[in-house]
C-alpha cells in the first residue's frame, strides 16, 4: 500500500486507534520493521547512543541523520519517516531550522522532523508548518537538554512543572505540530496532556495513557546492554544470541568444521588432475 502521511498518523487518535512508533537506523532494520506494520519509523538520534557508543545524543550531526535517514527510506516503505533533527540544527535561529529541517526531508527522505522543546521553540515549529514541513514535537525528558536536566529524570513530578508541560504541548498543537513524543513523563500527566491537545501523544516512559508509544530498536530487541531504562521491554536478547553463535563460529573455525560440503564448491576430478600436472 501507500506510506502514511501525518494526516494518518492524526486521524488514527480521532479513530482511538493506538500508534506504534520504532526507532531504525539503516536499510535491515528499516525493513524489519516496516514489514511489522510499525505506523512510523524515527531515525533517532540514540543512533549516536545505540549504534556510535557515544554517552549522549549532542554530538549526533545532521549529515549523520541524513545519512540514516537515506538507508531507512530505501528499507521501508510503508511507514511514516521521522528524522531527528540534532543538537543546535534548530535553536542558533529559524533560518537554520529551516534550512536544516529541509536536507533531512530532501537528502535524507523522512516525511517530518522531531525537534525538542515547548514554548519557547514553538514559533520556530510554526515556520516549519508553514513552509510544508511537518513536525513531530519532543517533551518532558529531552535529551539534547540532558546536562541542564542532570540526566534522565522524570518530569513535571511538581504540580507548576506539569502545568508547564501542559502549556508547552498546547503551544505546540497551536503551532502546528502533528504529534508530540512525551518522555519520563509521569502516567496521569501525560495522560491529561493526551486528554488536552487534539494531536497524538507518543510515550516513552510516560504511561499507559498516551496515543502511542515509541521505543528505541536496540533496547527493545536486546541489542544494547549498557543499560535497560525502566520503560523499555526486551522482546529479544539479540545480543546474547549473536555472542553464543558467533561463539561457535570461531569453534567451528578453529575446530575446522566450517566452511563445510555445503559451503564449498570444487572442479571435477579430470580438471584437478589436468590442474596438478
Ligand atoms: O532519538 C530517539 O530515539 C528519540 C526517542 C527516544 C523518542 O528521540
Ligand atoms: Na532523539
Amino acid at each position: 500500500g501507500q506510506r502514511l502521511s501525518t494526516n494518518d498518523i492524526v486521524t488514527m487518535k480521532r479513530r482511538g486507534e493506538r500508534i506504534a512508533m520504532l526507532t531504525a537506523y539503516d536499510y535491515t532494520s528499516a525493513q524489519m520493521v516496516d514489514a511489522a506494520g510499525v505506523h512510523m519509523i524515527l531515525v533517532g538520534d540514540t543512533v549516536g547512543m545505540v549504534v556510535q557508543g557515544q554517552d549522549t545524543t549532542l554530538p549526533v550531526t545532521l549529515d549523520q541523520i541524513v545519512y540514516h535517514s537515506q538507508m531507512v527510506a530505501r528499507g521501508a516503505q510503508r511507514a511514516l519517516l521521522v528524522g531527528d533533527m540534532p543538537f543546535m540544527t534548530y535553536q542558533v535561529n529559524v533560518e537554520d531550522a529551516l534550512r536544516n529541517s529541509a536536507r533531512l526531508m530532501t537528502e535524507g527522505k523522512v516525511g517530518a522532523v522531531k525537534i525538542e522543546g515547548g514554548v519557547a521553540i514553538a514559533p520556530t515549529i510554526e515556520r516549519l508548518v508553514n513552509v510544508g514541513i511537518p513536525v513531530c514535537g519532543h517533551l518532558g525528558f529531552t535529551p539534547q537538554s540532558t546536562h541542564a536536566m542532570g540526566g534522565p529524570r522524570i518530569q513535571g513530578k511538581e504540580p507548576s512543572a506539569a502545568a508547564s508541560l501542559v502549556a508547552d504541548a498546547k503551544a505546540l498543537e497551536a503551532a502546528g505540530a502533528f504529534a508530540i513524543v512525551l518522555e519520563l513523563v509521569p502516567a496521569s500527566v501525560a495522560q491529561e496532556i493526551s486528554q488536552r491537545v487534539s494531536i497524538p501523544t507518543i510515550g516513552i516512559g510516560a504511561g499507559p495513557h498516551c496515543d502511542g508509544e515509541v521505543q528505541v530498536f536496540h533496547d527493545l530487541f536486546g541489542l544494547y546492554t549498557d543499560f535497560k531504562p525502566r520503560h523499555t521491554r526486551r522482546y529479544l536478547n539479540v545480543a546474547q544470541d549473536v555472542v553464543t553463535a558467533a561463539r561457535q563460529f570461531v569453534r567451528d573455525v578453529s575446530e575446522g568444521t566450517f566452511p563445510g560440503a555445503e559451503q564449498t564448491s570444487d572442479i571435477g576430478p579430470e580438471a584437478k588432475e589436468r590442474f596438478r600436472a
